[in-house]
């Protein structure tokens, strides 16, 4: 396994993206967290470990609306530091990679992921890691970046997209090349892993997690009122979400 990237402590990386998330207006808040709010069962009692929990809003929320008992782990210091700002009982953050879940010695009823399991390399071992902290009739909740907009490796000086008549036309090539790719965002060359919907479904499939819900990022009116490029998402949409069911 290649060293695991910790980007969010790169403090460019990490200012750059502080400044985009405290300003409430991107995709996250307006697109990714109502999304993935809208496919979580009841929390009452609920043990949930929350994999690459950033700052810890949705661990928040999951002790807000009942859970039992919620364990956060991100392999950013910089990310824990700001989630341990706000105390909760029954709430813990630790730093930790996602690739060493196997670690935790406790059994979840929901193991839950918002937007990073693109970072991780291997994606069999992460679902069989998770698929073993989680209960029987456990779920599995993500969202991660869409195959769509991972797939294209950018080797070429060709735009993202074209515009004709206000619409938009991304290029789209790579689609079964799995693996690596080096993104410019906020810093230069980010790694994050492209799987094609095969791979996403294979994985989760070996580890005994049956899809229940599967859903591609559309935007809202509400959201394109305040953000006019988000009509672009329903061009492409930019997140996937699946729920899974951990079947035996
Ligand atoms: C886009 S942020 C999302 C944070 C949070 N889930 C949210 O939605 O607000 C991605 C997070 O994944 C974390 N991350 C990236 N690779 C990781 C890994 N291998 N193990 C654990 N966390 C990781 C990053 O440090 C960062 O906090």
């Amino acid at each position: 396994m290649r060293k695991i990237q910790n980007i969010y402590d790169d403090e460019k990386f990490f200012s750059q993206y502080k400044e985009m998330r405290d300003s409430k207006i991107n995709a996250n808040e307006l697109i990714e967290i109502p999304t993935i709010k809208g496919m979580l069962p009841n929390l009452k009692g609920k043990k949930i470990l929350d994999l690459g929990c950033g700052e810890g809003e949705m661990a928040r929320f999951f002790i807000e609306k009942g859970a039992k008992k919620v364990v956060g782990i991100d392999v950013s210091q910089n990310m824990i530091n700001e989630a341990k700002k706000h105390e909760y009982k029954n709430l813990e953050f630790k730093i930790l990679p996602m690739e060493e879940i196997s670690s935790i010695d406790d059994k979840f009823d929901i193991v839950f992921s918002s937007l990073a399991f693109h970072y991780v390399e291997d994606y069999y071992k992460l679902m069989k890691d998770i698929s073993s902290k989680l209960k029987k009739n456990g779920y599995l909740i993500f969202s991660q970046e869409h195959p769509l907009v991972t797939a294209t490796i950018k080797t070429q000086d060709l735009p993202k997209y074209i515009e004709k008549d206000g619409k938009r036309y991304y290029y789209l090539s790579d689609y079964n090349d799995v693996g690596k790719r080096l993104i410019d965002w906020n810093v230069e060359g980010v790694v994050k892993y492209h799987r094609n919907f095969e791979t996403i479904f294979s994985a989760l499939k070996e580890s005994n997690l049956r899809i229940e819900e599967l859903l591609e990022s559309k935007a809202s009116e509400e959201a394109i009122k305040i953000v006019a490029k988000y009509k672009n998402l329903n061009n492409r949409p930019f997140f996937l979400f699946v729920k899974a069911k951990k079947i035996k």
